[in-house]
């Protein structure tokens, strides 16, 4: 358990970290996570976001380490989801269920539908101020960031932002600042944004430009999940307008499900073709890699080469759960591909094709389908189609053309 940690004077962060949780809702979680909770000290003693409910008690034993928790006198929920909220009923029976919960006006109605019970919800108007004595908190809406009930509570004297979910990440270690975690940080930040913030894209894009042109002084970043941001702010924030925008880098994924090792064969064929251009690739194949570790790749991949054999008039099990899932988080200006070997219907390159239009992706080769096991003409017709591929991405950034 964490002791807490002043994070700054008279702010602690009381939360708790995760060392076991592998899976959080179908995002692995290789390195558990944290549930950031912050206690602020001032003429009235605030506490911002609570904690996963198998968390409570050692939420409670964080915050009573500097305060008796009766003593608290308000708690804000940036959030409803209850990584943030399970332990808010137990909480408040401690802290006093008279006292006062701000949040969202979506985060009033969202509570009331996750919890029973008589919590003394106080909604706010977005850009709100709220005087706690020598602070002033802001409450500033990030709808859709990534609930409706999302928002941040900003501490205007400091330059102090509770960002809920964004700017997290999934990690649980030593580290409590982006001094002391590193570079490595940036990947556990990246996956974060791949699974939980890409299809708000655009809501980010918005959100930082209304920031920058607010001119908020922000000098520090305190996520739910993760680390802090305190030494460069500014790291996470560009790295947030790099991804918000859909950068890519001149890379291609190819993802793959194989019954008897044809489609492998095409794979690494196609690697090999984009490769000889130049072009960076991975291969992963969908049943051994987890897609939140697929959707990391594909954050700044710009093209997605998808092989599936065919199967019972379809494409594979995993090839299909892993595509409703990126499809999901809606990766735009990308390219796309299929191939695939195949018995005798052979669908699968046809249905893949499909999908990419669906998701909006720009189909640069019709795609390529080999009947049962690939011989050496198939296997330079799947080289080509990688030759193709590689050559159409760097087309795409030669031509200067935003690398988006
Ligand atoms: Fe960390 Fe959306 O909850």
């Amino acid at each position: 358990m964490y002791k807490p940690v002043e994070i700054a004077k008279g702010i602690y962060n009381v939360g708790c970290r995760d060392w076991d949780i592998r899976d959080f809702h179908g995002y692995s979680t290789y390195q558990g996570t944290t549930y950031n909770a912050f206690l602020i000290v001032d003429e009235k003693i605030v506490l911002v976001d609570a904690v996963k409910k198998e968390f409570t008690q050692e939420l409670l034993d964080n915050i009573s380490a500097i305060v008796d928790p009766a003593k608290i006198d308000m708690v804000v929920s940036n959030h409803t989801e209850m990584d943030h909220t399970g332990a808010l009923p137990a909480l408040m029976d401690r802290i006093g269920i008279e006292k006062p919960v701000f949040c969202s006006k979506m985060g009033e109605k969202n509570l009331k539908e996750h919890f029973t019970g008589n919590l003394n919800l106080r909604s706010i108007t977005d850009g709100e101020d709220l005087s706690i004595g020598q602070r002033t908190l802001t409450f500033i809406e990030t709808k859709m960031l990534h609930w409706p009930d999302s928002m941040f509570t900003y501490i205007k004297n400091e330059g102090i932002l509770f960002s809920s979910d964004a700017f997290g990440q999934h990690y649980a270690g030593d580290a409590m600042f982006d001094d002391e975690a590193g570079e490595e940080i940036m990947s556990h930040a990246a996956k974060y944004f791949a699974n939980i913030l890409l299809n708000y894209a655009p809501r980010v894009e918005q959100l930082l430009a209304t920031v920058k042109d607010s001119g908020m002084k922000i000098s520090m970043i305190c996520p739910d999940h993760g680390i802090l941001w305190r030494k460069d702010p500014g790291v996470i924030i560009d790295a947030y307008a790099r991804w918000s925008r859909q950068e890519c880098e001149p890379k291609a994924l190819i993802l793959f499900d194989t019954m008897w090792e044809s489609t492998a064969a095409m794979a690494r064929q196609v690697a090999r073709g984009i490769e000889s251009q130049g072009v960076g690739v991975r291969i992963m194949n969908t049943r051994k890699c987890h897609r939140s570790d697929i959707m990391t790749e594909m954050l700044d991949s710009k093209a997605l080469v998808v092989g599936s054999p065919t199967l019972n008039n379809g494409i594979f099990p995993v090839v299909a759960d892993v595509m409703t899932y990126i499809k999901g988080l809606r990766p735009k200006n990308r390219m796309a591909a299929a191939f695939g070997s195949y018995g005798w219907s052979g669908e699968a390159v046809k249905i893949l094709n499909r999908e990419f239009e669906t998701m909006g992706l720009e189909i640069v080769t019709p795609g390529l389908a080999v009947k049962y096991v690939p011989d050496a003409d198939d296997l330079a017709r799947s080289f080509e189609m990688g030759e193709t591929i590689g050559q159409k991405i760097n087309t795409a950034f030669a031509k200067g053309k935003p690398i988006t």
